[in-house]
């Protein structure tokens, strides 16, 4: 055997190379990985200490009332499955801010009047692998078009967005 000396050589190598791996793991990975599954276990109580973004629709009623009934009402197609945040974004920010409460000014967290073109079609679009009976739009051009031929901007300029029902 003529090589025999670089096989010593390769398994030195080798034998570093995990020692190092072994050594930087122990520095790297922290104490508590792995305690309770794949990932750190304090990482639980650092998002449990998170402020809550999504505070369901009963927090919008003392306040928007007229919004709140209508899309609880009866008329409401949607059935009060869809809610207001889907459509409006987290609303823990808007109403510790209304409140008073003392917080961090964020105006990406504020809640404006949404654009229906924007929130409406991201459910109401023709994808296909969407769910059956989710009412798709397959011809958004034909539909934004009245009878008579006149255009409309937008979904609101015909839907009601709480109740979704068509205006008179
Ligand atoms: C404590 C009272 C209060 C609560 C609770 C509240 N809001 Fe508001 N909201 C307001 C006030 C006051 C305004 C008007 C603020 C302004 O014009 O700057 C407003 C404005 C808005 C607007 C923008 C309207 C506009 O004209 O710019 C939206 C959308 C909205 N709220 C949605 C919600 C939703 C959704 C919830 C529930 C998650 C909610 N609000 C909960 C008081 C509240
Ligand atoms: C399906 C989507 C959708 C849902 C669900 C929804 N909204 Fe809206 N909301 C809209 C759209 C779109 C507008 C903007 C209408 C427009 O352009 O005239 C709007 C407007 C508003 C405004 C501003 C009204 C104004 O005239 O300034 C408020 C306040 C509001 N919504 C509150 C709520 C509350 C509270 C709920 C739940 C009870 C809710 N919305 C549920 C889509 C929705
Ligand atoms: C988060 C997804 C979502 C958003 C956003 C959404 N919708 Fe819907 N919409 C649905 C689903 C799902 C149904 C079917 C409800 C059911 O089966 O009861 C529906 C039903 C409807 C219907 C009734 C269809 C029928 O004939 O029964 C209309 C009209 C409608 N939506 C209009 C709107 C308008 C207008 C907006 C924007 C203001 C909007 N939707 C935003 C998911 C959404
Ligand atoms: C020109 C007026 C007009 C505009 C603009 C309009 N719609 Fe409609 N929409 C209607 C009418 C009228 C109906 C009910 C008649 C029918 O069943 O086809 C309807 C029905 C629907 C339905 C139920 C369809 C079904 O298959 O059951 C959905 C969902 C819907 N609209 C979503 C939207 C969305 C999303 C927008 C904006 C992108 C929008 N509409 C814009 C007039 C309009």
């Amino acid at each position: 055997m003529k090589f025999e000396k670089h096989y010593g050589r390769l398994l030195g190598v080798l034998i570093g190379v995990a020692a190092c791996f072994v050594y930087a793991r122990s520095i790297l990975v922290p104490k508590d990985f792995g305690k309770l599954g794949h990932f750190r276990a304090s990482a639980i109580d650092e998002i449990k200490a998170l402020p809550v973004q999504h505070v369901g629709a009963d927090k919008c009623k003392d306040c928007h009332n007229y919004e709140y009934e209508q899309w609880s009402g009866p008329k409401s197609l949607h059935k009060q499955k869809v809610k207001c945040e889907a459509c409006h974004g987290p609303g823990g920010h808007h109403i510790a801010k209304m409140n008073g409460e003392p917080i961090e000014e964020d105006p990406r967290r504020d809640l404006k009047v949404p654009d229906s073109m924007v929130v409406c079609s991201r459910c109401h679009l023709k994808l296909t692998g969407r769910p059956e009976g989710q009412p798709m739009l397959a011809d958004l051009n034909k539909h934004m078009t009245e009878p008579d031929g006149t255009k409309k901007e937008k979904c609101v300029s015909c839907h009601n967005p709480h109740t979704q029902s068509v205006y008179p």
